[in-house]
């Protein structure tokens, strides 16, 4: 029962806008990428970690996570993910992890895997959402408001059956610019099954998600 955590860390971080990709970016004494992988192995639960990142700085990310396998990334997040699963064609389960969650809980990937244990196909995180959320046109008018309470913000780890994950990676799929594994396996009918997420599992996309990051780890 091999279980692969895939770590995405292959994005420039564009809405960051540091001068270099947002998983070299240190949080405290550590790069974001270093958390991450911390955190996967800290949990217990994961065989193996392999991290797809930006293929300038493959060296640079074996020597800061030495216990993981690195690969080369690609242009959009899809691209970043399969990559990480063809390198690991022999997992039992995947878990797709941003690195950008720096700060996720080795608890949550725990409960993520104790549910792949329990027998569902697909497990994803899910917090309540906290705003309003409406649809609007192209000119910024309101179409609709949503029933907030059917509404969840997805995190990661995401946690997959190996064939279904691998099924929902197909080429067919290439091109696709989703940011949400859990999504592709929808499209091919799986069920995906919600546990509680955790606020500390944040995804860091801004400097304001930044500097929030930075005082946690100094508290
Ligand atoms: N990612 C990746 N390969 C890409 C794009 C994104 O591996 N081609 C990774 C990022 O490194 C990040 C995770 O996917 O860990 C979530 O993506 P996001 O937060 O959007 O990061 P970026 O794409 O780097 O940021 P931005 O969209 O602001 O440029
Ligand atoms: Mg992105």
């Amino acid at each position: 029962m091999k279980i692969v955590a895939i770590v995405p860390a292959a994005g420039q971080g564009l809405r960051l806008g540091e001068s270099i990709p947002k998983a070299f970016v240190r949080v405290g004494s550590r790069t974001m990428l270093e958390l991450s992988v911390r955190a996967l192995l800290d949990s217990g639960v994961v065989d193996q970690v392999v991290v797809s990142v930006p293929a300038e700085l493959v060296d640079e990310a074996a020597a800061l996570v030495p216990d993981a396998t690195v690969v080369t990334g690609g242009a959009e997040r899809a691209d970043s993910v399969r990559a990480g699963v063809e390198k690991a064609p022999d997992a039992s389960y995947y878990l797709v992890h941003d690195a950008a969650r720096a700060l996720t809980p080795p608890s949550l990937i725990r409960r993520v895997v104790d549910e792949l244990h329990a027998g569902q196909q697909a497990v994803v995180p899910a917090l309540p959402v906290a705003d309003t959320v409406k649809t609007v046109n192209a000119q910024g008018d309101v179409t609709d408001t949503l029933d907030r309470s059917q509404l969840r913000a997805i995190q990661t780890p995401q946690g997959f059956e190996a064939d279904l994950l691998r099924k929902a990676y197909e080429p067919t799929q290439l091109g696709d610019k989703t940011t949400d594994d859990a999504g592709l396996v929808e499209k091919i009918g799986g069920t995906v099954r919600t546990i509680d997420g955790d606020p500390m599992a944040f995804k860091v996309t801004t400097q304001m998600d930044l500097r929030i990051a930075r005082a946690l780890v100094s508290e």
